[in-house]
Formats: structure tokens, sequence, C-alpha cells
């Protein structure tokens, strides 16, 4: 029992609250079930990368939402008596306790998802515990994958491609405006971000839960992604990020054939930017995050990752709603961020922006206090002064 205080190096807080992040836990579940029951939705869902971010709203939707039971599978670190674990390793514990005692049944994996070991026992599991599954979501952010069939290492970077790109960034530490130069991808970058971001291992999961029937009639599957404005552009979408996004888009192609004679079907949705640990190391984008954050409250749209994973299960894939997708066949969860009124507004805000008005044209605060809640401080009702119990477990794992 220690009390835990946040301990923040660069973008990552290196300690988390167990009693913090059972809140925010807490608080999302709320969320949903203040919205009501949604109809129609899966009874029993896989998430993959089910820890932190749009993977943890998502099993959070699933099952106080529509009542699913959940397999989780993510990367943690457990804690001990003396030092912390980290958030995603308590956000599961309280997830857990919470489906438990709502009576909804969740058992929860920490491994390498990349690796054929994860894959078999999370198969052991559906097959024994669940017979199929009528959804699974693909949510891993990673910075590293190691093949599972030929124990290659590859690293992911976020480089712009071809040239280099300089524009503003907000230095979180100090809250100041400053400018950052990014070198173009170099020898393998691009090929090593798709094997890693890209869609191999999402195709790897599903091929591997087909080839055992493990996949229900009319079942779904989800990955995640990004495309943002244009000023993100050379760092996201048109960088190495983005091609192992479009190699997402590649693989849903290939996936929606497959799941198609069993009348089901596989998605890339588009989400809004938001303040995660994945995001937080991207260069650029937490500046262009908190401008945005800003106008989207102003104008009553702002939404966090449960709001956005409940608008995907409740008002684009159950409850008698439909996809509406784009051209390309995406779902489109930052249409609100996208709006053209949101994005003129932040464009303009964005070429204004410099240390000295930043603290008005831009949510600092909301930045800041979303990033700390991440790792559970900050959240109302919780007692910082006191000890917590940082050696908690999550009860499936034990
Ligand atoms: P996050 O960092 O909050 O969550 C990542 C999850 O992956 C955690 O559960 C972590 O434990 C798990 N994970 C990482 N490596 C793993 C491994 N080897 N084995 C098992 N689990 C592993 O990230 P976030 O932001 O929720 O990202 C999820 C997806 O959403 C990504 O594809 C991201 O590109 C996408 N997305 C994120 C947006 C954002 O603004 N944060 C916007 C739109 C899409």
């Amino acid at each position: 029992m220690i009390v835990v205080v946040p301990k923040i190096r660069g973008f990552i807080c290196t300690t988390a609250h167990p009693d913090g992040c059972a809140k925010h836990v807490a608080e999302q579940i709320s969320v949903v079930k203040n919205r009501g029951p949604i109809s129609g939705g899966p009874k029993r869902v896989l998430v993959i990368g089910a820890s932190t971010g749009y993977g943890l709203s998502s099993r959070i939707t699933a099952a106080f939402g529509c009542g699913a039971s959940t397999v989780g599978v993510f990367f943690e670190k457990p804690g001990d008596s003396t030092r912390t674990g980290t958030a995603g390793y308590y956000n599961s514990a309280a997830f857990e306790r919470e489906a438990v005692a709502a009576g909804l049944y969740a058992r929860s994996f920490n491994g390498d998802a990349f690796s054929d070991p994860i894959k078999q026992e999370v198969i052991a599991a559906i097959k024994a515990d669940l017979g199929q599954v009528d959804c699974v979501i693909y949510s891993l952010a990673s910075p590293r994958r190691t093949h599972p069939k030929t124990g290659e290492v590859f690293s992911s970077v976020l480089k712009p491609i071809g040239q280099s790109f300089t524009n503003k960034n907000l230095n979180t530490a100090t809250a100041t405006v400053e400018e950052i130069t990014i070198h173009p991808e170099e020898g393998d970058d691009i090929a090593n971000t798709i094997a890693v971001m890209g869609g191999e291992d999402w195709q790897m999961w599903m091929d591997a839960l087909l080839a055992e029937n493990l996949i229900a009639p009319g079942a779904q599957t989800l990955a995640y992604s990004y495309i943002g404005p244009e000023l993100t552009w050379p760092i996201y979408k048109n960088g190495t990020i983005g091609k192992a996004k479009e190699d997402l888009e590649r693989v849903q192609r290939d996936l929606d054939e497959k799941l198609a004679p069993l009348g089901g079907k596989a998605w890339v949705s588009v989400n809004k930017a938001l303040v995660t640990q994945a995001s937080s190391a991207i260069p650029v984008v937490p500046l262009y995050i908190s401008l945005l954050y800003k106008v989207m409250k102003e104008n009553g749209t702002h939404e966090d990752c449960i709001e956005q994973c409940d608008r995907l299960f409740r008002e684009r894939l159950y409850n008698g709603a439909s996809p509406q997708p784009d051209e390309a066949g995406r779902i489109r969860l930052d249409d609100w961020e996208m709006a053209p009124e949101i994005q003129s507004l932040v464009m303009s805000r964005w070429e204004q922006v410099v240390t000295e008005n930043f603290q008005e044209l831009g949510d600092i605060e909301g930045y800041q206090s979303s990033f700390l809640r991440l790792f559970g401080f900050g959240l109302e009702g919780v007692d910082y002064d006191a000890d917590s119990n940082t050696a908690m477990k999550v009860p499936s794992i034990g």
C-alpha cells in the first residue's frame, strides 16, 4: 500500500492510480448506462487492445450497453506492494469487478497479442466458455511487433514520407507552442510501420478464429483508424502511420469477403482525435487536439472515447442503425470533428496560436486533465492522499 502520485516523463506517466482508474472506468460505465440499453447488440465480444483508450471504451460499451460477455486482450504490467502497475492493468481489474457485479462474463488475457501463444489461449477460452463470438474489435496501438512466424522485431515510426515536415507543436510539459521539424522516413521505416500497425495481425486473429469456426453468423469485426485535417497529413495520413492504416483497409476488404458467406461484415471505423497514451506520442497532434477540444466543447459536440464508442454501437452498428459508410466504405465517427464549421475555426486558430495566446485559443487544461485521467489522476471523489492497493489483480488473471 502506497500513496500514488503522478510521475510524468515526456508523453507518458510512469505511475497509475488504482482507485482513480477504477473511477475512470465507473464514469465510462455510467455514460453508457445513462443512455439506456443498445438493442440488437452483440452478446459475445472479443476486444484486442482492451485496456485503455478506444479498446477499453469498446469493451465497456459492449458489456454495459449490449449486455455482452467480453474477452479482453492487452499488454500491461501488474503492480506490487511497492510499485504501481500500468493504468491499463488497473482499468481491466476495475472493469472485470464491475462486469462480474453486473452478472456479466468477463475474462482477460495479459500478453503479446501479436504472438501465437496468446491467440491460442484466447481461442481455447472462447471455445470453452462462449462457443463463438459475434463481434471482434481490433484496437491495438503498439510501437513494436515481434512477428510470430519469423521472430523478426519491427518498430513503427511516426515520420513524414519523402520530405521533412515542420509545423507547430505543443510542449505539454511547459505548455508552450514550439516549432518542430520531423525528418522523413528512411530505410525500411514504411514497411516496418506497416508490419506493426497495419492489418496483418488483425488478419491473423480473424483467420485463426475462422479456422476454428469461432465466428458466429452475422458477426462484425472492426479496426480503428484516423484521417484528420490536412495540417496533420504529412505526419499522419500521408506519413508512415498512414501507410499502415491503408494496409488496415486492405485487410478490411479481404475480411469483408471472408465474412460475407456468414452474413458478417468487416469495418474500418475512422475515429476522432482524442487524448490517449498512443496519440500523446504523435508530434503536432496534441496541439491540434487542444485547439479541437476547445472548439468542440464550445460547440457542444465534444466526445471522449466512451461517447465515440457508444455512438458507434448505438448509431452505426446496432440498435437498428445504419453504418452510413463513406465512399471508401469506412464508418466515420470523426464526422463531428471534421464538420466544416469546426475545422474552419480550428484552422484559423492554428494560424494564430503561439505560446502567449495558447491558454485562450487552446484547451490546455482539458488536454492536461484528460492526460492525467488516463492514469487515474484528477478524478472526483478519489482520496489521493490515502494509501492505495497497488498490488490489485485482474480477477480472471489472478
Ligand atoms: P491506447 O494506447 O490507449 O491503447 C492501446 C491498446 O493496445 C492497449 O490496450 C494496450 O494494452 C494494447 N496493446 C499494445 N500492444 C499490445 C500487444 N503487443 N499485445 C496486446 N495488447 C497490446 O491507444 P488508442 O489511442 O486507443 O488506439 C487504439 C486504436 O485506435 C489505434 O489503431 C489507433 O490508431 C486508433 N485511433 C486512435 C485515435 C486517437 O486519437 N487516440 C483516433 C482514431 C483512431
